[in-house]
């Protein structure tokens, strides 16, 4: 049994969601309660206990299995729900190699000593007579009790070894101390404490563990005005966001998060009440960031310094937040052109600038009404953007107007949607002064230029005819356990675009072409595929997609399933030839769905039940909606699968009859 599945056989979910819930109370076979991802006055949220699984029938309509429901309640990944999920049931993660689990070991001691260390400096701002003076700066900085204790905020002793010497008589040992980063050698001399007389800021992942530390002098003069701790095993500046385990569920109850530049700009949002805001600690904004953000929102404001606004770092990262943000699309050829299936992905990127001179730490304590405003007023990010990269330009003169127009046109050219990029050629037009269709005629020849590189095409031209293909399951061998079939289908739907990842956006294509949504996350039941197909997905639509190059995208806790998605496609009775593929795996998607709505309806039954002996009248009336509506889906599903049917037939005929 994979880690995965005996974590789900070991807990239960109502006490994993419960927590979550405080609402939640039995009602005849299931569990309701106020759906924890949206507000809401009655109750939609359901959890079967028979299935583990949960799903809200209100306004979010989403459901999923416990590893699902973690993801979405605390923002994780599939590996790290799996990680918190197993440490909870007491499974241990798939047996890797000794170098593996020993780096595991050492990295859970580093988090411990970091921790205690946190307590330890955090313990020293509040208590030590020694640190009145830290106490006076953190009251002029006007950061206040509460901001304290919710960011764990400390004081580094003015010694050489306070630190130190309280760990080393708590049994951790010396090396090890070294190892978290919280001290330094010079040669020939015993190490001492790195963080000295500073005010520390504790830096915490995504799941509030302490990873690192930013200290700030108390004085000017007194070395670099920060000092953060240095890269290590558990900490990587570049992965983590300043504040985010604090703001996460602001930001998803704003659907908005605002990305100021430093901790104090941070820390002193959080003291205002504006919850929603993380620092980026001084460097570009990198794709790991965002991803992260991207769980709880699809909006962002940058909330730059008027200095930094326009300099090459600050574009720079811009630009990434475009590439990231924009998110992997799946285009495929249609008819009309090109068209982009996942476009919906986009995320809605701002940019405020501050008033010259001050951060917004200045703004939010001289004037809390300008942050807002600041913050409501965010220019849109490709206006930002064009303003940003022609700041250096006469636009009076042909030159600056020959520039501006080839810095602009490139950014123009990315943006998806028509009517969009015509609103910026306009834009364009009216800032150089030159004639829109001139314009246009610009940007299509510069589109040519760089699209003479083909578009990786689909083959039609492989002859056998197809045999049938084999029916769901039956192509594993015998003892086969009790598996689900939907579960099945999703190995085997998953396993073929592995095996030929080029398929996918044939099928895309054929699911878009018969009227219904591609292949997405959301429709694998099974969470393990769900997180592999999220790998999958991207890599599929890669230059040269293989094996080798899936590997190292798919997370680890996942090789052993993607190793027996393999062995399941390699084991089949007989590797179905391409053509017979492009029948069946859109068909195979279409049972797919068909399945999980099966179920749904049935969850749905069972909330009907119960609403009728609690004679919930609004409840009942609800679910009958729900339910004529998914039956409704499945005509639908049903129609697609038979278009699908003909549509492959009518390509045989085509082939073989002329
Ligand atoms: P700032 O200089 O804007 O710092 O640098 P700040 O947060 O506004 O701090 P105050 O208001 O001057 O006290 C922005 C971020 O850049 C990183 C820190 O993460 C800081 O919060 N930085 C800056 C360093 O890492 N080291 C430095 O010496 C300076
Ligand atoms: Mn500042």
């Amino acid at each position: 049994m994979s880690a995965a599945a005996e974590v789900k056989e070991r807990l239960n979910i109502v006490d994993v969601v419960s927590p979550y819930v405080p609402s939640l109370k039995k009602a005849g076979k299931v569990y309701k309660g106020l759906c924890p991802f949206h507000t809401e006055k009655t109750p939609s949220f359901v959890v079967y206990e028979s299935t583990q699984t949960w799903r809200c029938f209100g306004t979010c309509g989403e459901g999923g299995d416990v590893f699902n429901f973690m993801m979405k309640a605390e923002g994780y990944d599939f590996v790290e729900a799996l990680k918190v999920l197993a440490a909870k049931a007491g499974v241990v993660l798939e047996k890797r190699t000794p170098q593996a689990e020993a780096a595991d070991k050492q990295r859970k001691k580093l988090l411990e000593i970091v921790a205690v260390a946190a307590q330890f400096f955090h313990k020293q701002l509040l208590e030590s007579p020694s640190a009145q003076f830290a106490r006076d700066y953190v009251a002029r900085r006007e950061l206040g009790r509460e901001t304290i204790s919710k960011f764990q905020l400390g004081y580094a002793p003015n010694q050489r070894d306070a630190l130190k010497s309280a760990l080393l008589k708590r049994g951790y040992a010396e090396k090890d101390l070294e190892a978290a980063g919280l001290l330094v050698t010079k040669e020939n001399a015993p190490s001492i404490d790195r963080f000295r007389n500073r005010f520390v800021v504790p830096i915490r992942d995504i799941r509030g563990r302490v990873v690192g530390f930013g200290a700030r002098a108390l004085k000017d003069g007194f070395g670099p005005k920060y000092l953060n701790s240095p890269q290590s095993n558990i900490f990587n500046k570049s992965e983590v966001l300043f504040g985010l385990d604090v703001a996460k569920s602001a930001i998803r109850e704003k659907n908005r998060v605002v990305i100021v530049e430093g901790y104090m700009d941070a820390l002193q949002a959080h003291e205002r009440g504006f919850a929603n805001v993380v620092a980026q600690m001084g460097t570009a904004l990198t794709e790991p960031q965002l991803k992260q953000l991207k769980r709880f929102t699809d909006t962002f404001v940058l909330a730059l310094d008027a200095d930094s606004a326009g300099d090459a770092a600050t574009l720079r990262g811009i630009n990434v937040a475009r590439g990231v943000l924009s998110d992997a699309v799946v285009a495929v050829p249609t008819m009309r052109g090109t068209v982009q299936l996942e476009g919906k992905l986009n995320a809605d990127i701002r940019v405020a600038t501050m008033p010259l001179g001050k951060d917004p730490d200045d703004v939010l304590k001289t004037d809390p009404a300008l942050w807002e405003k600041t913050i409501a007023e965010a220019q849109p990010l490709v206006d930002y953007y064009i303003h940003a990269i022609t700041a250096d330009l006469d636009l009076n003169e042909a030159k600056g107007k020959s520039a501006a127009v080839q810095r602009i046109i490139p950014v123009i050219k990315e943006i998806p949607g028509a009517v969009e990029q015509a609103h910026y050629l306009q834009k364009l037009a009216r800032l150089v002064k030159v004639d829109e269709r001139t314009l246009r005629a610009e940007l299509e020849r510069f589109s040519a230029a760089t699209n003479a590189k083909p578009a990786r095409r689909q083959r039609f031209s492989s002859p056998p005819p197809p045999p049938p293909f084999p029916e769901d399951g039956e192509t594993t061998k015998p003892a086969r356990r009790a598996v689900k079939s939907s579960t099945r289908l999703e190995n085997r739907c998953l396993g073929t675009i592995i095996a030929k990842p080029e398929l996918l956006s044939y099928v895309n294509r054929a699911l878009y072409d018969v009227g219904i949504d591609v292949l997405a996350v959301s429709d694998f039941a099974d969470s393990v595929n769900g997180a592999l197909f999220l790998a999958v997905k991207q890599w599929a639509i890669s230059e040269a997609p293989t094996l080798e190059s899936l590997m190292p995208v798919v997370p680890e806790e996942l090789h052993g399933h993607l190793a027996t998605l393999v062995s399941l496609w390699h084991n089949q009775p007989a590797i179905p030839p391409d053509e017979s593929l492009q029948k069946d795996l859109p068909k195979m998607i279409v049972r797919m769905r068909r399945l999980r709505l099966e179920e749904t309806i049935k969850e749905l039954n069972m909330l009907q039940i119960g609403a009728l002996e609690a004679q919930d009248r609004a409840l009942l009336a609800r679910c009958q909606t729900d339910i004529s509506h998914a039956k409704a889906t499945l005509n639908e599903l049903d129609k697609a699968h038979d278009s699908l049917s003909i549509m492959g037939r009518r390509r045989l005929e085509e082939k073989y009859l002329g």
